[in-house]
């Protein structure tokens, strides 16, 4: 097979095999039946939304886009890939890839809008399924200690899945090279949008997550979801807010450019983001607790609004205070996968539950680093206004500067988001910057 990536596929595979074998085994089941999921039809419509395939299902033979499919899962036994792929006129049924995983599948390709059939024995279903076709199969659905367990083997990555999230970084640096060039070219945001697609070589629906595209204050607005189709007058700035995916691993990554007229402040802020994220990524190890890597970043913003003049008090009060949080609200980063935001980030390895802490609500993980994880780190650094006007009017409002805060506002923000690998001793950056 000339995938190069085949060797590191079966290896990922036996795994998978061997983590899925435990976990069933130690929880009574036989064996387990994954759905892949299919796209939702708009009410009363006869067209469907974007869709994208259950995570445990990728997991195991990528294939974001392939529905109505499943994997029988047991122990000791070849998997089975139920192939969705019927004879169609309309449609062009989905091929099989040359991928590793079709040799070591028993693929079976057919058409499978309803469940396979199950031998006897204790199987569980997993999936977006109804419990009416569970039990019209006899299984339970969906039994949360089984999905539990599942998901915490998904926080280490095989070798194979840190490969894929490299690859899908260098698609998505592609697109974000495309997206500052259209930008400075004088494109609108719907412009920089269609570059970062034709340069990354995807379509929309394939996207991990809606690309966010802001100029100038709309920055400010995390995840932004709109594309303007004309250029504002004035270019105080870009946040791109972009990935890719590869065999179904997401890349996920920020950029934030100053524009022609962008305040010299602002373009020192953006320099001074980068070093922050350096500075957070050199400390990545396992063992770290990300919850204390969340608040050193919240330091760094406080050396930073004191060293820009945007506080007056020290950089430890500011924290205190909550105004860091007022200009970061959101958390440091998140577990990386087939899921942008990955799952099992606020449970500890034994299956403690890990809130994040009640002054970070945003924080989506909250354990410690394992060698294997895949996380992003991603400081910002906003004029929210709807987060800093009700600090004006409070006792901490004399602390802040608020003529250069609104000389700020229509740079809306910045975020510098990288994707990073856990090894052995420390962090290997997937993200290669463009220059
Ligand atoms: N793109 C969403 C995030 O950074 O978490
Ligand atoms: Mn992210
Ligand atoms: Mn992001």
């Amino acid at each position: 097979m000339s995938d190069p990536l085949a060797t590191l596929q079966r290896e990922h595979l036996q795994i998978l095999e061997r983590d899925y074998a435990e976990v069933l085994t130690s929880l009574g089941y036989d064996g387990v039946l994954i759905y892949s999921g299919h796209p939702a039809l708009h009410f009363g419509d006869d067209q469907h939304a974007s869709f994208s395939s259950y995570g445990h299902f990728q997991h195991w033979i990528g294939q974001a886009g392939l529905a109505h499919s499943w994997l029988l899962i047991r122990p000791g036994q070849r998997p089975i890939c139920y192939f969705h792929a019927p004879d169609d006129f309309w449609h062009l049924p989905p091929h099989l890839p040359e991928q590793a995983w079709t040799e070591h599948f028993e693929v079976l390709t057919g058409r499978y809008d309803a469940p396979p059939k199950l031998g006897t024995g204790r199987f569980a279903v997993i999936g977006n399924v109804s419990e009416t076709t569970a039990s019209a199969l006899g299984v339970q659905c969906n039994p949360p200690a089984l999905l539990a367990a599942l998901d915490e083997g998904r926080v280490r990555k095989s070798e194979f899945e840190t490969t894929c999230l490299s690859e899908s970084n260098r698609m998505a640096m592609l697109g974000h090279r495309a997206a500052r060039e259209a930008f400075l070219a004088g494109g609108s945001e719907l412009d920089i949008h269609l570059a970062y697609l034709q340069a990354s070589r995807q379509r929309e629906s394939e996207l991990p997550y809606g690309n966010i595209v802001g100029i100038g204050g709309h920055a400010a607005v995390l995840h932004y979801q709109h594309y303007d189709t004309a250029t504002p007058h004035k270019r105080y700035s870009l946040l791109v807010d972009a990935g890719h995916r590869y065999r179904g691993y997401c890349a996920d990554i920020t950029r934030t450019w100053p524009g022609p007229d962008a305040e010299p402040t602002f373009t020192a802020l953006v320099e001074r983001m980068h070093q922050i994220k350096q500075r957070l990524i050199a400390a990545v190890a396992p063992g770290v607790d990300f919850v204390e890597l969340h608040e050193r970043m919240h330091h760094l913003l406080g050396e930073l609004l004191v060293e820009s003049e945007l506080v007056t008090v020290s950089a430890e009060s500011a924290v205190q205070s909550g105004i860091t949080r007022a200009f970061c609200p959101h958390g440091l980063g998140h577990l990386l996968g087939v899921q942008v935001h990955d799952v099992a980030g606020r449970t500890a390895r034994d299956g403690t539950p890990l809130p994040p802490p009640p002054e970070h609500p945003a924080l989506r993980l909250t354990r410690e680093l394992e060698t294997g994880m895949a996380v992003t780190i991603e400081p910002g650094l906003y004029v929210i206004p709807m987060l800093l006007e009700p600090l004006e009017s409070s006792p901490t409002g004399q602390h802040l500067n608020w003529a250069l805060i609104e000389r700020l506002a229509p740079h809306g923000g910045i975020r510098t988001e990288d994707n990073v690998s856990v090894t052995a001793h420390a962090a290997r950056n997937l993200t290669a910057d463009i220059e």
